[in-house]
């Protein structure tokens, strides 16, 4: 009788093992987890206490309503089994400032801060700009992220403040 030699199935390493060495792809692929993610941290900068439900839905109309106008493109960073690490969404925008071709950054995180995910995420979004025509790139940033500190060494200046008050 003869025994036919089963491959052996190893278990992924865990993703914190392996994130240090990511690529930048295209993200289009990975939508589900770019939104998943977003959602998450972004929740963490509203003022607002709103339940679950609400968020998700009003996130979602939000979200909805952003990707139906204008040029959009997302990048991800992705472990070398091609799990999800952290991504870029960008998108080229009417310019009410300086009237010029001009990108907007919507959305940069990463799961695995200060290991260069960030950075390359951010440097790939601004190369597709260029390449796209756009003069600029902005984007908002809330007072107190840490990341305002994190965007002036990439070369990113404040322009403007988003004033609001509660009705
Ligand atoms: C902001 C963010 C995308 C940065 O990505 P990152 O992968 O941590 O950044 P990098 O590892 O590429 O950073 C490279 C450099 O910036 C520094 N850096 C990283 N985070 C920093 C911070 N919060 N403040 C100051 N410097 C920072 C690193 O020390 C490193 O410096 P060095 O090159 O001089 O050693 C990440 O922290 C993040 O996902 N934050 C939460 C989401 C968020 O707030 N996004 C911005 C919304 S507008």
């Amino acid at each position: 009788m003869t025994f036919r030699k089963r491959k052996k199935q190893h278990p992924l390493p865990p993703v914190e093992e392996t994130a240090g060495t990511f690529t930048i792809v295209d993200g289009e692929d990975y939508l589900d987890e770019i939104f998943e993610n977003d959602m998450r941290i972004s929740r963490s900068f509203s003022h607002f206490q709103l339940s679950e439900e609400e968020y998700k839905e009003n996130y979602g109309r939000v979200i909805r309503e952003l990707s139906a106008t204008g040029e959009h493109k997302f990048f991800v960073a992705i472990d070398r089994y091609g799990r999800y690490l952290g991504h870029v969404w960008i998108c080229l925008k009417i310019d009410t400032v300086d009237f010029v071709p001009s990108a907007y950054i919507l959305d940069i995180e990463t799961l695995f801060p200060r290991i260069g995910i960030g950075g390359a995420l951010l440097n790939r979004a601004e190369e597709w700009a260029h390449e796209m025509g756009a003069k600029k790139v902005s984007l908002r940033v809330d007072l107190k992220n840490p990341a305002r500190t994190w965007y002036a060494k990439k070369g990113y200046s404040e322009r403007a403040v988003i004033m609001e008050k509660l009705l």
